[in-house]
């Protein structure tokens, strides 16, 4: 892995945020190429973090070993058909980090010989605390499986899946997911004003309550379920809550939440595979 040569095509937060956390994890700087459209951003790049730039994608693509496309959802189909013949020269695994793109419509673009490894990653992967969701296509040999692997690794926690279709609910759980866990503790830090708190000691003591039951569930081997009824002392306060969260089928709304993102993220690969 550490002698595979790794190139970015677009270099912002999600490329930089790979980048930082392959060489925290001792990947030599020198193995990393970067594109972008932008060229001060390669300048800062190649300065702050002394990797090598690319003048253009085709010259990174005929560079690297793996190439990680990097760019926004709708660029990923012009920035692939710019460079096929270039790409159509190597033996290059290509790794989308792109929401909403499908295998099918990356065999399209690239060719259906090509070895691709879709994957959907989440926002924490900017904090290094990702959950990665990951899937290869028919061509991906094992060699080139433990490097995207590695690649996501570095930024949090990896998880293969057997059936593509199964990034649409990776994408509807962990893809979406920290946004539901802000807007709960949106919501907590509303009714700890009502209570009288400061906005400043509310939002203090919320994230550092869903940062310690995050640790809690992660190191524990028991289930959520399970952890709730042990903080759930009958008669006490936390019951009163729960049973207030019961009233208003918080369960059921969450399981339909979670459905609609799921069914939008099954519209949004047939848009964006349309071009
Ligand atoms: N950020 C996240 O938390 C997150 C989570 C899950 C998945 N993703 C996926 O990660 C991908 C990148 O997201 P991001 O947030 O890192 O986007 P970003 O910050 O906008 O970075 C994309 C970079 O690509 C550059 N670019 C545009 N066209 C290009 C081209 N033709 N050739 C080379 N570079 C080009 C852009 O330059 P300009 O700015 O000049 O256009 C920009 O620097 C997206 O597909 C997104 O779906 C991101």
């Amino acid at each position: 892995m550490k002698t595979k040569k790794i190139g970015f095509i677009g270099g912002g937060n999600m490329a930089n945020s790979l980048i930082s956390g392959l060489i925290a994890s001792g990947h030599s700087a020198q193995q990393i190429w970067v594109s972008d459209s932008d060229q001060e951003k390669l300048s800062s790049l190649a300065t702050n973090m002394h990797i090598n730039t690319s003048a253009t994608n085709d010259a990174l693509i005929a560079e690297v070993d793996v190439v990680v496309l990097a760019v926004k959802p709708q660029l990923i189909a012009a920035v692939i058909k710019n460079s096929k013949a270039t790409f159509d020269k190597t033996n290059n695994l290509l790794v989308s980090i792109a929401a909403g793109i499908n295998q099918e419509s990356l065999s399209k673009w690239l060719g259906e010989d090509k070895a691709i490894v879709r994957c959907m990653p989440n926002t924490p992967a900017l904090v290094q605390t990702g959950a990665t969701g990951l899937h290869a296509n028919q061509n991906v040999t094992d060699e080139q499986r433990d490097l995207a692997e590695n690649i996501m690794r570095s930024v949090g926690i990896s998880i293969w899946v057997e059936n593509e279709s199964e990034l649409d609910a990776v994408t509807a759980v962990s893809g979406s997911g920290p946004a539901y866990f802000f807007l709960l503790m949106e919501a907590m830090e509303k009714a700890a004003v009502e209570l009288g708190l400061t906005e400043h000691t509310a939002q203090l003591l919320i994230e550092q309550t869903a940062l310690g039951a995050a640790k809690i569930a992660l190191e524990s081997s028991e289930s959520p379920g399970e952890l709730r009824a042990r903080v759930t002392s009958p008669g006490g306060t936390t019951e009163q809550a729960i049973k207030t969260f019961d009233q208003g089928d918080l369960t059921g709304l969450v399981s339909k939440a979670i459905q609609a993102a799921h069914n939008r993220s099954i519209e949004l690969a047939k848009e964006l595979g349309e071009s």
